[in-house]
């Protein structure tokens, strides 16, 4: 999609032509939109870091003119037919600009556009980077599935994307799914399939890292996109891992013996929950921000946003929709009815996936870290009682009993380190 949004006047003076590059900093230090604007003017802009957006509302705000942050997604087909428009800033401008929102938005079966009113300041270009960073990970996802079964099963492009044909009739009908079909199909000129003759080193803009920064940030453990962010980047040590792969030897056992059809069905229901994983991994990045930023975020609404016209569109948003609907207060989507049958129904064939392709010697990082995490979330008790004793035995840094929580004691573990303990902060 393109750059700026451009200028929208709500006085009804015309409005400045839409910038259709995005010019440097400096250079719009040294141009000056700013003075040039009045009271009551309203600026729109697309895609830019969540910080600037939150400044530029504070700054703004403080000469009257109101400013929008909007998250765009689409690619072409969207700023062609509609994209998915994620507007958040200052929401005095939204009366101003919903109608045209909502008019150029990609709309849902029922007629819903796809936008609305996303939260205050940076919270729409925030959406769009959460938008992204799930992006990361359902591609990284659908690329486990086909190395699973153009490895292990030893499946012709044809044959998978036939598969991928069939899987978007289910659950997994989406976008991405389907252009996978299209891509696993496609022949070059000299008639031969196109996709094994590209290079495999993935590229990357830096979207999906900021959504793995901001989860670091603010302490959410949000695995999968890390993982996929993580990928992208060994994928990309190609002439490397050319060297490796002539020095390292993977398992001996590298045949699959088992029955094929049963374990396609496996990969799918081990995609399938892996996906329901990012998504609460996702929404529980936006709850924090929510909580960090002080804004009030329409969960339900982002999910319909993302129903349809952006990159991640696909039939399981609406369920995410619905869950939405029915708990509006919603604290994990694994918690949620639907979600919790869902990925229970996929959990043995998800679990046979993954033991089958760590045996062969198939790398997994998003497959395998959505497990770890859907076993560690429902967990009562993990090992970290460990990693705080180790801290106080070698730092002092305290620990608090099971049944005294917000006390914080040292103990002196070896007899000669002394009862002193270290301040306790967290970051
Ligand atoms: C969209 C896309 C769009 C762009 C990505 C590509 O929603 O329309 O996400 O924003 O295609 O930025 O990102 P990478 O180059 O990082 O894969």
């Amino acid at each position: 999609m393109g750059a700026e949004l451009g200028q929208y006047s709500r006085s009804g003076r015309s409005a400045p032509c839409p910038v259709t590059h995005r010019p440097s900093e400096g250079s719009r230090r040294r141009h000056g939109t700013v003075p040039l604007l009045e009271a009551g003017d309203i600026i729109l802009m697309e895609e830019f870091r969540v910080q600037d957006t939150t400044r530029r509302c504070k700054e703004l705000r403080e000469k009257g003119v109101l400013f929008v942050g909007s998250g765009v997604s689409g690619g072409e087909e969207g700023a062609r037919y509609g994209p998915s428009l994620m507007p958040g800033g200052d929401k005095e401008a939204w009366p101003h600009i919903k109608k045209i929102f909502q008019s150029v938005a990609a709309k849902v079966n029922t007629g819903e556009p796809c936008c609305d009113w996303v939260g205050e300041e940076g919270a729409g270009h925030f959406v769009k980077m959460v938008h992204n960073g799930i992006e990361y990970g359902d591609m990284q996802l659908i690329c486990e599935a086909y190395h699973l079964m153009k490895d292990i099963l030893g499946m012709e492009h044809d044959e998978m994307a036939t598969v991928f044909g069939e899987w978007n009739k289910t659950e997994l009908d989406s976008f991405l799914i389907e252009i996978t079909a299209n891509i696993l199909k496609f022949r070059d000129s000299d008639g031969k399939h196109l996709l094994p003759k590209i290079k495999d080193s993935a590229g990357q803009k830096g979207t999906g890292k900021w959504t793995a920064i901001s989860a670091l940030e603010y302490g959410v453990p949000v695995t999968l996109i890390g993982e996929a962010v993580f990928a992208r980047c060994l994928s990309s040590l190609k002439d490397e891992r050319v060297q490796a792969s002539k020095r390292l030897d993977g398992p001996k056992m590298t045949q699959f013996s088992g029955n094929k059809k049963a374990f396609l069905e496996d990969i799918r229901k081990a995609l399938y929950a892996s996906k329901i994983i990012s998504y609460a991994q996702g929404f529980m990045l936006l709850r924090q921000a929510a909580k960090e930023f002080g804004w009030t975020i329409n969960y339900g609404g982002i999910a319909l946003m993302w129903r349809g016209g952006c990159i991640i569109r696909s039939a399981f948003l609406g369920k995410i929709k619905d869950a939405f609907d029915r708990n509006p207060d919603l604290q994990n989507l694994l918690l949620d009815d639907f979600f919790k049958k869902a990925v229970e129904d996929c959990q043995d064939s998800w679990r046979r996936v993954i033991s089958t392709g760590v045996q062969i010697g198939i790398p997994m990082p998003c497959f395998t870290t959505a497990l770890s995490f859907y076993d560690g979330y429902r967990h009562e008790m993990l090992p970290a009682n460990l990693i705080q004793a180790q801290r106080d035995y070698f730092g002092a840094h305290t620990y608090e009993l099971l049944w005294k929580p917000g006390e914080f004691i040292h103990t002196n573990w070896t007899g000669h380190g002394g009862n002193v303990s270290s301040s306790s902060y967290n970051a």
